[in-house]
């Protein structure tokens, strides 16, 4: 560690310091998928009798959705895991059990804990406030609270439902609506998918960019009726049959794609290296910021990962190890389906996109304002302090490259996702590179520095 240590707990201790690295060199892990780790907590919840959950993720997101379950009523025991993840086993009493220990759900910065728990609360006998930190307060609900009231549902927030906190005063049956998302949002498409388990008939979602399907694979795998298809272009439309139980499995956790993504573009943008991470998922609702790089020129290299081919856990996620070499980057004109798909990955796509020949576009990215902070002003801020050239073009990220970066401060907004980049382009930036209030990368990475500093060769 260089500079001021940042423990993988995730307390910081002021901000982390980063030099450029020499040779980039290692095989390693990456925490559990977050969106899968919060599913099968979830998932554990509402059915009834235990379920076992390897691999997962250990970052405050996760965590916090483990501390909901329990305050709803299950029992949930956590033990470390070698390599970073986490194994839960979960006893529930299942969603006709469930009980609100505390008036308050705390989901600290996880919108998606917010959000899906609004969604199976909303059926639930429990009334209950969904609330979290200062950014999750800043985010919109009104995206779910509209849906989730035309299925029947009683929820209220703060200023004019727009924002949380969010009461919820649960009831079943619900209505099953035939609802068309008006942005894409995983978010949204699995609040309305769970609100529909507790509905009276057949539940639609159509969403115009299909977005990561991991509840329709999971709830699939729970006994749950639910079909996927093509709309044909982009989208897709998904229904679910309501008032079917939730059954318990056990299930492993594949790598989290979107903290892969860091090392995949620290080995492409480093002129001297070689990494390998393993065990990624590689689901196609999520490999886009893969192909994205592929795009680009960065030699990535898939190959099956253990278990016979190339899939593991039960639920059939595909997953892969990744290799990434030093690569001759081009830039890219990524579409508003390009951006959807790859929407947590864009902040690591624009750095790969400084050190990239020519002028790369991220277009429509004005979903990235919603996020755990405005992740459109704090990426074309942080880049442009380190030298990069940067603009905003109404909800277009533009950035003209290859330049050469210089260290400077770099200012996260607490938001795990700049803090990672901002570091990642510290290893390729001259001198130091300094990222405030680093803390943040253990809302989905608490081992991110950690790794950082052990990929040095
Ligand atoms: C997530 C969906 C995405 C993503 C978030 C996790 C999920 O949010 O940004 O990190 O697990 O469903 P939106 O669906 O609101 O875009």
């Amino acid at each position: 560690m260089h500079g001021n240590a940042v423990p993988a707990g995730g307390a910081t201790t002021g901000p982390a310091v980063i030099v450029p690295a020499t040779r980039l060199r290692g095989t390693f892990d990456v925490p559990g998928d977050k969106s899968i780790s919060h599913r099968a907590l979830m998932f554990a919840l509402l059915a009834r009798g235990e379920s076992q959950i390897t691999g997962a993720g250990d970052g405050a997101d996760v965590r916090s959705t483990a501390g909901i379950a329990a305050a709803l009523g299950a029992t949930v025991e956590r033990a470390d895991e070698r390599g970073g993840t986490v194994r839960y086993r979960v006893v529930s009493s299942g969603i006709d059990a469930l009980r609100a220990s505390d008036a308050v759900l705390d989901c600290g910065n996880s919108g998606t804990s917010l959000r899906l728990f609004a969604g199976i609360l909303a059926g639930s006998p429990v009334t209950v406030t969904l609330d979290g930190d200062a950014s999750l307060r800043q985010r919109p609900v009104a995206r779910i609270i509209e849906p989730l009231r035309a299925m029947g549902a009683t929820l209220a927030a703060r200023d004019q439902d727009s924002l949380p906190p969010v009461i919820v005063t649960g009831h079943a049956p619900l209505r099953p609506i035939d609802w068309t998302t008006p942005v894409p949002s995983a978010q949204v498409k699995s609040a309305i998918l769970l609100a529909g388990l507790r509905a009276d008939g057949t539940t639609t979602v159509r969403e115009r960019v299909a977005t990561r399907d991991h509840t329709e694979r999971m709830l699939r795998a729970r006994g749950i009726n639910v079909r996927s298809r093509s709309d044909g272009g982009a989208g897709a439309i998904i229904e679910i049959d309501g008032g079917t139980a939730v059954q318990a499995i056990d299930e492993r956790v594949p790598g989290d794609p979107s903290a892969a993504a860091f090392w995949l573009v620290a080995g492409a943008i480093h002129p001297d290296a070689e990494l390998t991470i393993r065990g990624v998922g590689v689901n196609p609702t999520r490999r886009a910021v893969i192909d994205l790089l592929a795009r680009m020129g960065a030699r990535i290299e898939e190959s099956p990962a253990g278990g016979g081919a190339g899939t593991r856990g039960d639920v059939g996620e595909p997953v892969a190890n990744l290799t990434v070499r030093s690569s001759e980057l081009t830039a890219i004109d990524a579409s508003p389906e390009d951006v959807a798909a790859a929407i947590d990955e864009v902040p690591i796509l624009c750095l790969a996109a400084t050190q990239a020949r020519g002028r790369s576009r991220f277009r429509g990215a004005g979903e990235l304002r919603h996020k755990e902070s405005d992740r459109l002003a704090g990426i074309a801020t942080g880049l442009r302090a380190l030298g990069a050239e940067v603009t905003v073009d109404g909800d277009d990220l533009v950035i003209d490259g290859p330049t050469p970066l210089s260290g400077a401060p770099t200012e996260s907004l607490d938001d795990h996702r700049l803090a990672m980049t901002f570091a990642v382009a510290g290893l390729i930036a001259s001198g130091r590179t300094t990222i405030d209030r680093p803390g943040s990368a253990s809302i989905s990475y608490p081992a991110f520095f950690h790794d950082l500093e052990r990929i040095r060769a």
